[in-house]
């Protein structure tokens, strides 16, 4: 099969013919439909989170079942899927007290370097990503890393949910909590921020503030339900959002992955309001807060992939796309080849684009 190999940070990745394993008795393979280019794959590719290479990187997906191992009972060859990177053992201190996310289990939420999964005729270990890798014709992943979709669901719109949709729409209902009325800002307005905002309006929040530099993301942020539109480079958006709320939001996102960005976010809060990180910002950079701003219980939080517990809130948000309530259609600005994935990512870099994705056949 085709798949695209990071062998070192900073560099184009390459297309090359690789083999995969048969299923394991509790794995699954996968024939890939749709893979999206999401930009925690360019932090990697950058260089500024670390992952043992060469990799066949990727971890926003939808495919059809191909073919099941001999203790798999959840899906069988045909069915539609969306993976996940959240994958969850069930059993351990994280996952039996409702925090899938944060599973430990490492039998089945394999540390990178760990899986074997890929053969290529080379000395060289071929790394899976994150266990998916999703950049290639097939994936072969653990049955915990997917979740059955309805088969009128779109393959295409269905992959954005893998890590995209999940991950910022569930920053805001699950990770925040946000409740009806309440006022939220979200900063980078990139397929994540997106989904935040979408999010946060079918949470019913009150006034939604889209915060990005690009005027093209502004306006679609309006499509999707932001009441309010703040571009950093027309003055200081903590000013802007303190002016347009009268003293700060109950809630604010950081999508993006910088420390700038990061502190603009715990700075636009009223008293009592929650900061929550959703970007990655890069590995050793530090994030520096007023002390005294925690006299004012505001707070600032983490969140991986939305706080998810993916089997129940994948098929909902396919729900919400099937009626109408999250606009999925919006977001796909380009659908491309395998073998264009570089110039994917360039113009995800160049903040061309709220996602490319590819199309495999
Ligand atoms: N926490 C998680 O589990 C998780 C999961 C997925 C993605 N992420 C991270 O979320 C972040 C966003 O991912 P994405 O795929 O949406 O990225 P993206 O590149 O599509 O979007 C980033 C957006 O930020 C905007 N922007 C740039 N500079 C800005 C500034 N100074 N102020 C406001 N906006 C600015 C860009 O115009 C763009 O719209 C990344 O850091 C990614 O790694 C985290
Ligand atoms: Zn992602
Ligand atoms: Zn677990």
């Amino acid at each position: 099969m085709k798949a695209a190999v990071l062998y070192e940070a900073n560099k184009p990745l390459v297309i090359e013919d690789v083999s995969i394993n048969k299923p394991g008795p509790r794995e699954v393979l996968i024939r890939t439909a749709v893979a999206g280019l999401c930009h925690s794959d360019l932090h990697f590719m950058e260089g500024l989170y670390p992952y043992p290479l060469p990799a066949i990187l990727g971890h926003e997906s939808s495919g059809v079942v191909e073919q099941v191992g001999s203790d798999v009972t959840y899906v069988k060859p045909g069915d539609h899927v969306v993976t996940c990177l959240s994958v969850f053992c069930g059993t351990c201190d994280m996952c039996t007290t409702g925090r899938p996310v944060l599973c430990t289990g490492t039998d089945v939420k394999l540390m990178p370097g760990v899986a074997n999964r890929f053969s290529w005729g080379r000395k060289e270990k071929l790394n899976q990503f994150l266990n998916l890798s999703s950049f290639a014709e097939q994936m072969l992943v653990h049955e915990n890393a997917i979740v059955k979709i309805r088969k009128d669901m779109p393959l295409d719109l269905a992959a954005l949910i893998g890590c995209g949709v999940i991950t910022g729409y569930g920053a805001v209902v699950n990770t925040a909590g946000v409740r009806p009325g309440e006022t939220v800002a979200v900063i980078g307005c990139g397929g994540v921020g997106m989904a935040a905002i979408n999010g946060a309006a079918i949470a019913g929040a009150g006034r939604i503030i889209a915060v990005d530099t690009n005027p093209a993301k502004l306006q679609l942020a309006t499509k999707l339900g932001a009441t309010d539109l703040v571009n950093p480079k027309e003055g200081d958006p903590v000013a802007k959002v303190k002016e347009i709320t009268g003293g700060g939001v109950q809630y604010s996102f950081e999508v993006l992955g910088a420390k700038i960005t990061a502190e603009q976010a715990f700075g636009m809060l009223a008293p009592g309001g929650t900061a929550t990180v959703v970007g990655m910002i890069p590995v050793g950079t530090k994030v520096e807060l007023h002390g005294a701003d925690f006299l004012r219980e505001k707070r600032m939080q983490g969140s991986s992939m939305g706080s998810n517990h993916f089997r129940q809130d994948m098929p909902r948000l396919v729900e919400f796309y099937l009626n109408g309530k999250l606009h999925l259609d919006d977001w796909v600005s380009a659908k491309i080849k395998l073998e264009e994935i570089n110039e994917g990512f360039a113009n995800m870099k160049a903040g061309k684009v709220v996602r490319s994705v590819i199309q495999f056949n």
